[in-house]
């Protein structure tokens, strides 16, 4: 044995000597499940099954409360439940409600009492108050007329609100919107959480806007210092970033001072369809997924199965966090930092564990769970250490920690 492979064993024994992770998953094949993560074993503990059904295309996101320990998962054909965790990975089940048609994300909002939902085929928002067992009651249901500025007849014939996003401040709800071309932008009351509506964003036509992130270059995020909106489009496979105010007369106020393709300057696939946008855990990097571009080639996440596959792509970003005298504008400027293997097809969902070291991977098409190695200093992924094949068309992917 080369030292070469000695120092190659050593580093698989520390990294297998870290103590387990804990994620959670969820598929349209119908379950919820808790895998773990201890050095490149990735084995499933439990399997749930009550979020929905496969034939109603559910579930299709997951949201942990890690203060009450409770996971909220949306059926995707109109229900909201929550799940009690536990050490043992099993989920018991809390409470479930009906929704309107199509959640597809959600986050906690209003100093965690209420959760905001998006809805895709609805064409709606929703929120609901949450308490700390988990119990679920509506407060709102906003429903949008159908749009006339979509430009693609296929895919923006009505309003898609694609995702539920907080700013910094906590003092407003974002909404994308696939269908409108829009970011629905909203203030809520304290004592009721009941929402207001405020001046959207509008983007670029025929964009078919799905997710987005805040960004400032010192965090936590505190008012007065330079704060950005990176915006990612399904279509148009675009990130494009918004210089954020906060005007005095209320709502948000956006400057764009960026658009990039989600391909960082490498010609973008015709058939590409970006998803997902995600900030690393120490602020210093952002990664967009790239689906149905068929960037690289890998192992098969069947071990058994020797034929290689087609893999899309994970794109690595570094936002400028340092003003120059001359350029004050650098501040927010994406710096591209490399194109990567992102494990199997239909990346729809991705997610950093804490230390920033790991990147989980949820492929919808390939139907496999990747975990992917990170170089925390230089922001680039790397090899998939684990990998779990068979789990449905997984739509989410997040960490317990
Ligand atoms: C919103 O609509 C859902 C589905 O119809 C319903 O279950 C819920 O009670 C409604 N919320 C409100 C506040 O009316
Ligand atoms: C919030 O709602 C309560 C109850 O309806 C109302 O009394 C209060 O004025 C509202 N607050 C604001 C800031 O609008
Ligand atoms: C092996 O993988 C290839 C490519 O995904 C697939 O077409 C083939 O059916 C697989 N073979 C078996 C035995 O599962």
């Amino acid at each position: 044995m080369g030292l070469g492979a000695l120092v190659i064993a050593d580093l698989v024994l520390a990294f297998s000597r870290a103590s387990a992770s804990t994620l959670y998953v969820a598929s349209y094949g119908g379950t919820v499940s808790t895998l773990s993560l201890s050095g490149n074993a990735l084995v499933s503990k439990s399997v749930n099954t009550h979020c929905g059904s496969a034939s109603n295309h559910a579930p299709t996101w997951l949201k942990l409360d890690k203060t009450n320990k409770v996971l909220y998962c949306l059926g995707e054909d109109r229900l909201i439940n929550s799940f009690k965790t536990s050490v043992d990975g099993a989920l018991s089940f809390i409470d479930q409600k009906a929704t309107i048609k199509g959640p597809v994300s959600s986050i906690f909002f209003n100093d965690n009492v209420a959760i905001a939902l998006a809805h895709y085929d609805g064409s709606s928002i929703s929120t609901w108050s949450k308490s700390p067992s988990g119990t679920i009651a509506p407060i709102q249901n906003i429903t949008f007329t159908p749009a006339t500025s979509g430009l693609n007849p296929d895919r923006q014939a009505a309003p898609h609100e694609h995702e539920a996003i907080l700013d910094p401040i906590s003092h407003f709800l974002l909404f994308p919107d696939l269908g409108a071309d829009l970011v629905r932008v909203f203030s809520f009351n304290l004592s009721t959480s009941l929402l207001s509506a405020h001046d959207p964003l509008k983007a670029a036509l025929g964009s078919s806007l799905r997710h987005a992130v805040f960004w400032s270059p010192e965090t936590p995020y505190t008012q007065g210092i330079p704060l950005f909106f990176f915006l990612i489009a399904e279509l148009s496979n675009a990130i494009t970033s918004y210089s954020v105010t906060y005007p005095k007369s209320g709502g948000l106020a956006f400057t764009e001072v960026q658009k990039v393709t989600t391909f960082g300057g490498k010609p973008v696939p015709s058939t590409a369809a970006a998803a997902g946008i995600v900030v690393s855990p120490d602020n210093k990097f952002i990664l967009n997924s790239n689906r149905m571009d068929y960037s690289f080639i890998t192992a098969s996440p069947d071990p058994t199965n020797s034929t290689e596959i087609a893999s899309n792509s994970i794109a690595v970003w570094k936002p400028n966090a340092i003003g120059i005298l001359e350029f004050p504008n650098a501040i927010g400027i994406l710096e591209f930092v490399q194109l990567a293997l992102a494990g199997g097809t239909g990346p729809r969902y991705f997610s950093f564990n804490a230390a920033g070291d790991i990147v989980s991977v949820g492929l919808q098409l390939s139907e496999n769970v990747a975990i992917i190695k990170r170089d925390v200093k230089t922001g680039k992924l790397g090899d998939i250490v684990a990998n779990l094949a068979g789990g449905g068309a997984i739509t989410n992917v997040i960490w317990d920690q």
